[in-house]
């Protein structure tokens, strides 16, 4: 048998990534962030000064083929162990994103890069070049998850989770989900986030003199950003909507690969479902054509 691809696509902030890493936690399978791979573009780009207008964008697409771009997931001590008595809980793995080497995590996910990472991710060149890093490590994480511990192997496989995924990264994918929830339930599950990792951080930093814009609205499950950098201000629900909108205009609208439904995805509305509900109800339908 060959290796089953779960396939999940949406909108921002629509519990996608710690959806799709719960799921494959669940399933014994490897985990594929590809927004995290458009991130690194867009890092590597800022970086470079190769930033749209800037007239040195398309080498990005040449920056992000020389570079090496690994997602580790990794438990960490507060979850419970896999396969432990805590059954009830959905366990949602961390994931580390490797740039050449360089742990970049934090660094992919500030206001800075929301806003560019999109018009990064309309290059057609950069696209191809990502999907050829995504088959890649969806081929690893693959391998992976299905080396038995007795050496033996099985058939594995991975979860990725993206925009394009179930429409152009994988077409074949033995099941696709389209995961979404109101404009106003995933600004405010952001908000809610967010306003949880600031306190963290700044519970963690007391002594920290408060610094860098608070405006704007960070993304991702680690946006509270280095230690000692606590954004002053929290940004309100109706900034982070905004980010959100367009981000979702111009994923929606670009030429190359837009975020579209797959016409045989599951769709799946979270607005008003809990975590747990939706996580089971995935793994069931991926058991389900095993
Ligand atoms: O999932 P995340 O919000 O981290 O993705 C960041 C951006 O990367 C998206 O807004 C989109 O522009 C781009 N992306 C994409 N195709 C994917 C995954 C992400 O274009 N499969």
């Amino acid at each position: 048998r060959r290796a089953f691809t779960v396939a999940i696509d949406g909108p921002a902030a629509s519990g996608k990534s710690s959806t799709a890493r719960a799921v494959a936690h669940e399933l014994g399978f490897g985990y594929i962030d590809s927004g995290s791979i458009y991130r690194c573009a867009a890092l590597l780009a800022l970086r470079a000064g190769a930033v749209p207008g800037s007239g040195e964008r398309s080498d990005v697409a040449g920056l992000v083929g020389r570079a090496s771009i690994d997602i580790r997931t990794r438990l960490s001590p507060d979850h419970p162990a896999p396969g432990g008595t805590d059954t009830g809980r959905v366990v949602v793995p961390d994931v580390q994103v490797l740039l050449d080497g360089e742990d970049v995590s934090q660094a992919i996910r500030t206001p800075e890069i929301n806003r560019l990472v999109a018009a990064i991710a309309s290059d057609s060149a950069v696209r191809d070049t990502v999907l050829r890093i995504q088959q890649a490590l969806a081929g690893a994480a693959e391998t992976k998850s299905g080396a038995a511990p007795g050496g033996g192997s099985a058939p594995g496989g991975v979860v990725m989770d993206g925009r394009d995924i179930g429409t152009t990264v994988f077409p074949g994918a033995e099941l696709k989900i389209y995961l979404d929830a109101s404009a106003m339930a995933r600004a405010i599950r952001r908000w809610d986030e967010m306003n949880r990792q600031m306190k963290d951080a700044k519970a963690k930093a007391p002594a920290a003199s408060p610094e860098a814009g608070g405006a704007g609205g960070q993304d991702g499950p680690r946006a509270e950003g280095a230690a000692g950098q606590a954004p002053a201000e929290y940004p309100s629900v109706e900034s982070i909507a905004r980010e959100l909108e367009e981000r979702d205009y111009a994923d929606i609208n670009r030429k190359h690969s837009p975020l579209r439904i797959a016409s045989d995805a599951v769709v799946i509305d979270n607005t008003s479902m809990t975590f747990e509900r939706q996580v089971h109800a995935i793994v069931d339908l991926a058991r389900e054509r095993m």
